[in-house]
């Protein structure tokens, strides 16, 4: 079967092959597409396609060591499936990660740009596929759904921190570069870049200083990334920022958004009422 490296003329019918095989996410499935083709700078990546653009794979290795492949994101259009396409472009990734020096190969999400933390469980084929090529099952992750016709308030909560010296604010073109520096200080560089990606992002502070920020629409219905600096966590500030987040949402049109590869079950599910749904298996496999 033919496996080549997709050009810039595939796009179209990557999209297409995307869209008719992700039936859990077809209206997502081009943006999904577009976001993989614009990953962080330097990142090493390559997108294989079978002669006839009914397979598509993502692939990339991981930053810092490169000592891990990802799969990001594999469709086989729904009419060719069962044909050995899958079987064929996971094959050929597995050669290129090799040929990167990686050591492992994942169904896993590569952060900060990545489809998904793993393999939605409702995508069981693939989770065949993967365990037919000997891959491992490491782990689990999930997605939270915030229902958005919830109770968003943020008032006495806003009046309670005005008491303690804490205020919110949405950033600003010329609040993004103090955010982001903040983002990069407490968490990390890929969260700074999801946070530049956004369509709203909000933080709090306190006589100057940034205490916690929440960011959303790094893809149209996420939340996320959001994270409050140890030293002002348990004032509230994290359920605010979220709240404030998460009303916008609303605002643009959106009944519910997703948590993506949620931490913290406890606390999206008591600041509102969020549940987890989209449950992800992570696969791996030794490629020495
Ligand atoms: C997963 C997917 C890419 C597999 O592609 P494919 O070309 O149909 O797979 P292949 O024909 O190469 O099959 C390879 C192996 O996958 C497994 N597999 C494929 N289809 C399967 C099915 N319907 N049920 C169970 N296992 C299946 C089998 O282990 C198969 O090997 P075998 O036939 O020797 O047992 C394809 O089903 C697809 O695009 N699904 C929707 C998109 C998707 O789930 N992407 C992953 C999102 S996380």
């Amino acid at each position: 079967m033919e496996i080549r490296e997709a050009t810039a003329a595939d796009t179209a019918a990557i999209s297409e092959t995307a869209r008719a095989a992700l039936v859990l996410d077809a209206e997502q499935a081009p943006s999904l597409v577009a976001r993989l083709l614009r990953p962080p700078q330097g990142r090493r990546w390559r997108v294989l396609v079978t002669g006839d653009l009914d397979g598509v794979l993502f692939a990339s290795v991981s930053g810092g060591d490169g000592s891990a492949g990802y799969v990001d994101l594999l469709a086989v259009a729904s009419g060719s499936q069962g044909m050995g396409r899958g079987r064929a472009l996971v094959t050929a990734a597995e050669d290129w990660f090799r040929g990167q020096g990686a050591a492992e190969a994942r169904f896993a999400g590569n952060p900060p740009c990545y489809a998904w933390p793993g393999i939605d469980v409702r995508y069981t084929p693939a989770a065949c596929l993967a365990e037919s090529l000997g891959y491992e099952r490491y782990t689990v992750a999930w997605n939270m759904t915030a229902d958005l016709t919830a109770d968003l308030s943020t008032r006495p909560d806003l009046t309670r921190l005005a008491g303690k010296g804490v205020s919110v604010h949405r950033a600003g073109q010329a609040d993004m570069g103090p955010v982001l520096a903040f983002v990069r200080e407490h968490w990390s560089d890929n969260w700074a870049w999801e946070t530049e990606q956004s369509t709203g992002c909000h933080y709090a502070s306190r006589d100057g200083e940034i205490l916690g920020f929440a960011a959303w629409g790094a893809r149209p219905a996420w939340f996320g990334p959001m994270g409050v600096a140890e030293a002002a966590r348990g004032l509230g500030v994290g359920r605010v920022l979220l709240r404030r987040c998460l009303a916008e949402q609303r605002a643009a049109g959106l009944t519910s958004a997703q948590i993506s590869w949620v931490g913290p079950l406890g606390f999206y599910s008591r600041a509102v009422g969020a549940r987890a749904e989209r449950v992800f298996w992570l696969y791996r496999k030794d490629l020495r």
